[in-house]
C-alpha cells in the first residue's frame, strides 16, 4: 500500500548531503491531497547543525502552508529498518502525522502509528 511513498523516499535519498556520516536518508511526506513532499538529510561540518530527512520534508510542507497529513516514509541504504530519531518523532507528533512507514534499503517496510513511536508524547502545555 505504501510502495509508492517508499519509492519517493528512495529517490529523495539520492540528494542526501551526508559527507560526514555517509549515512544517506530519504523521507517522503504524504499530505491530505496526496501531494508528496520529499526530504533528505543535510549535514554540516558543525554536526549539530545537521537536519534529518524527515524534518526537511515536514518543514518544506509546513512552510508551503500545508497542515494536514496522512503518512511519512523514511529509508536509508541500510539493510535494517531506519527508525526516526527522537526529535523527528516529536515534530511528527506536533503536526499529527498519523502513520510512519519505516523502510530499509531493499524497499521492504513496516507501518507504525505515531503513538507506537512516541507513546505518552508531550503534545500540549497543560496548566498554563
Ligand atoms: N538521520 C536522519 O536523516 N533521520 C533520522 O531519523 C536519523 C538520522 C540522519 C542524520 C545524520 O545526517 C545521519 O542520519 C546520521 O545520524
Amino acid at each position: 500500500m505504501y510502495e509508492k511513498l517508499i519509492d519517493e523516499a528512495m529517490e529523495a535519498k539520492e540528494n542526501a548531503y551526508a559527507p560526514y556520516s555517509k549515512f544517506r536518508v530519504g523521507a517522503a511526506l504524504l499530505d491530505k491531497n496526496y501531494k508528496v513532499y520529499r526530504g533528505c538529510n543535510v549535514e554540516n561540518v558543525s554536526y549539530g547543525a545537521t537536519c534529518c530527512a524527515e524534518r526537511v520534508a515536514i518543514f518544506k510542507a509546513i512552510s508551503q502552508g500545508e497542515r494536514g497529513f496522512l503518512a511519512i516514509a523514511v529509508v536509508s541504504d541500510s539493510q535494517e529498518m531506519t527508525f526516526p530519531c527522537g526529535i523527528c518523532r516529536q515534530v511528527m507528533l506536533e503536526f499529527k502525522i498519523p502513520k510512519v512507514i519505516v523502510g530499509n534499503g531493499n524497499g521492504e517496510y513496516k507501518e507504525f502509528t505515531i503513538e507506537d513511536l512516541i507513546p505518552h508524547g508531550f503534545d500540549k502545555i497543560s496548566g498554563v
